[in-house]
Formats: structure tokens, sequence, C-alpha cells
């Protein structure tokens, strides 16, 4: 499958300032349903047809904003008209914006005495025009990391305070827009063990854990804070150890807030049925719980295109991860890893597996779209009115 769209925040930006008529002319020959109603929804209901609205008002309905990444190597950028439909959707479905890469370490800090904030507040400033909050997205990994970090040769003191001016400076930076942070991201193995791969860790000890959330919340004591990992959405090992690790962090008055399964699920795999379990026993400690990353992809045909069967699946499986999301008390936050298939990370990472998204190419509504809108509404008491009727 081509993938064509780069979309930098600037565009995001840009775009989002054309008018949504426009915006819904750019999108070709229907794959899927159209948003809405048609000709059978009055205009006043069309605009509640969404994914925020859908939800109870304390959940955050979010999206990875495309830019960076994998979407760098891809040679076409997209048109004004494609951009234009991506901002349209990505501003009347979503509550919630995750930078996908703009705020990054490798984007936000390329060189050692440089910051670069203007896809992060390319990102900022159109989320607060349209009334989104942010899920800033991430201050300690072990992933694109700026080489000058990964291959420089520093010492333990100067490594911490490497990091401690990062934190202060890109927390400090967006102090007031962002509602919940990645701290930490990707932290333990499978097995539970911290990562040798992770530069702090391996360098500055675990105790360099509770230094990041210590600092960040001194930056932006508003901002919630969270740890951020994948395959940590049921009770295993690497969830187990998360449990521990944040028990010793809060009894220590480490200010840790919450805790978050990205959700990056395959048909391939088991559905995960302790989700909520799961989720459930981080808000037991007191924490807030949220899902960061959610997509399902699955194991494309030799056409391309998913069977009937496989979107009824995938369906399935978002429907069901909302529902343990609605269901888990503190967990407010419920964001995918972008909305359209074509501006998904999954092709180029997992070769083979695709479609992973809850929309078709052209922004048009696949069977998981409408299980993630029917569950949330289940969950607000919305599921029935006339605007979600279809
Ligand atoms: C991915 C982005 O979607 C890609 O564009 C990039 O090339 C690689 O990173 N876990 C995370 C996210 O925490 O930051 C990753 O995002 C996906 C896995």
């Amino acid at each position: 499958m081509k993938r064509r769209q780069i979309l930098t925040a600037g565009a995001v930006t840009a775009a989002a300032t054309l008018s949504a008529g426009s915006a819904a002319s750019a999108a070709p020959a229907g794959t899927g349903k159209k948003p809405g109603n048609g000709q059978k929804t009055p205009p006043g209901l069309a605009k509640k047809d969404n994914l925020a609205w859908a939800a109870r008002s304390s959940m955050k309905i979010g999206t990875a904003v495309a830019g960076g990444g994998h979407h760098t190597d891809d040679p076409d950028s997209p048109s004004s008209t494609e951009a234009a439909a991506y901002a349209e959707v990505l501003n009347r479905e979503f509550s919630s914006v995750s930078a996908e890469n703009q705020m990054k370490w490798e984007y936000l800090h390329p060189e050692r005495d440089t910051y670069a904030f203007e896809d992060g507040d390319a990102i900022a400033s159109s989320a607060q025009q349209s009334g989104q909050v942010v899920r800033g997205h991430t201050l300690f990994w072990h992933s694109q990391n700026p080489t000058w970090l990964e291959e420089g040769d520093f010492g333990a003191e100067e490594l911490r305070t490497i990091l401690k001016d990062h934190i202060d400076t890109v927390v400090g930076h967006y102090r007031g827009d962002i509602q919940q942070w990645d701290v930490c991201n990707e932290i333990f193995t499978e097995e539970g063990e911290l990562r040798e791969n992770n530069i702090w860790l391996r360098e500055l000890g675990p105790g360099i854990i509770a230094d990041a959330f210590r600092w960040a919340r001194a930056a932006d004591p508003g901002a919630l804070l969270f740890f951020n990992d994948y395959n940590v959405d049921g009770i295993n090992p690497k969830s187990d150890a998360y449990y521990a690790l944040i028990q010793e962090l809060l009894a220590e008055g480490i200010p840790v807030d919450g805790f978050a399964t990205q959700g990056h699920l395959s048909t391939r795999y088991g559905f995960p049925a302790d989700l909520a379990e799961n989720l459930q026993r981080f808000a037991d400690l007191g924490l807030e719980t949220a899902i960061t990353e959610l997509d399902v992809r699955m194991d494309l045909p030799e056409s391309g295109r998913p069977t009937t069967e496989q979107l009824e699946k995938q369906a399935e499986y978002y429907r069901r991860v909302t529902e343990a999301a609605v269901a888990v008390d503190g967990c407010n936050s419920l964001t995918l890893w972008g909305f359209a298939d074509s501006y998904s990370w999954v092709p180029g990472t997992f070769p083979g597996e695709g479609a992973a998204t809850v929309m078709w190419e052209d922004f048009t509504r696949k069977p998981a779209y409408y299980a993630v809108q029917d569950a949330l509404a289940e969950g607000s008491g919305r599921a029935g009115h006339p605007a979600l009727r279809r």
C-alpha cells in the first residue's frame, strides 16, 4: 500500500483554518460510510456525530497527530485538500491530541544546545484553538533519541544534567498546555526487567525514574504524569513490574499520576480479556489510567483489502477496548494512534499487516469506528441519540 501523506504540524494548523466544506469534497469515492447520516441528519445533529461527542464529557477521545517518524521517509506531501480533509476530521472527531513524533527527543532536541519547538507548538496551538487537550509524548525513552545523545561520551553527572535540562526546558515550555505527559515510555522488557538499551537506566540506574517524575512535576505542576508502555494491556510480568514499581514510587512520595497502556493490538493474537481488571488495579492505587495509542492491525490478504470477517473482528477488538476504558473509573483518556490507514505507522513497521485504524484512506468509517462510537455512547447515556443513529 502506498503511503503518501506527510503531514507536518504546520500543515495541520494551516489546514485547520480551511473550511469543512472543502475538506468534505476532498474525499475520493467512498470505500466505507460517509460521516453522519447523509440527508437524513438535520444539520444541527450532524456536528454531534463524532467520537468526542459520543463520550461522556470527562472522557477525552484522542488521536496521534501525524508528522515526523515514518511520515518523513515518504516521498509525497499531501495536497492542501488532503491536509484540509485530515484537519477537518481531526478537529471534528477528537477532544485530545498526541504528538506522534513531534515532541520526541529526536525532534525537539536535535543538537545539545538546540531545541526545535515549531512542530510541537503548532500542535499545541491548533489544539488550543479547537478546544482539545494535548498529551505530551515523551521525555524518557530508549528510542528516537538524537545521535548526539546516544553516541555522546558523557559521564553520569553530565547525563543527569542533560536529562534535567531537557525536562525543565520542554515541560516548562509547554507548561499549562499539556494535560498528560508520558514521562517514562517503555522502560520494561516483556519479562519485567528494566531495559538495558535505555540510556538513562543503563548509565544512571533506576533511581533516575523518580528524578524524571520530580523534575516534570516541578516544571509543570498542572500536568498529569504517566508511565506508558505496550503489551501491558493485560496482567503479565511486564504490567506486574509497573504495578510493583509504581507502588514503591508512591510510597516514597514520587509524583506519579497515571499508568497508560498503549494498546497496539493485532487480531493475530487473542484479545487481552483482563484489560479492565488490569487498569482497575492501577486505579485502585489512586492513579488515573489511559489508553494512549490504540490501533488494531491485521494480516492483510493479497488484495490488500480486509475481508468482512476481518473488519468485524477488528471492530470487536476496538469495541472491547472502549468498553474497558469506559468501565474503569479514572480512565479518562482514550487515544487512537491515528485515525486513517493512509497515515498509520503499521504497514511500515509490521510487514504484511495493516488496515489498523478506524477509517479508510478517504476518511470514511469502518465498522471499527462505529464500534468505538457505540461503546462510548453506551457509557455516556447517548446511545440511540438521533445524531448517532445510522
Ligand atoms: C511511532 C510513530 O507512529 C512512527 O511514526 C515512528 O516512525 C515510530 O514511532 N510506541 C510509542 C510511539 O510510544 O511513540 C510509537 O510511534 C509507536 C510505539
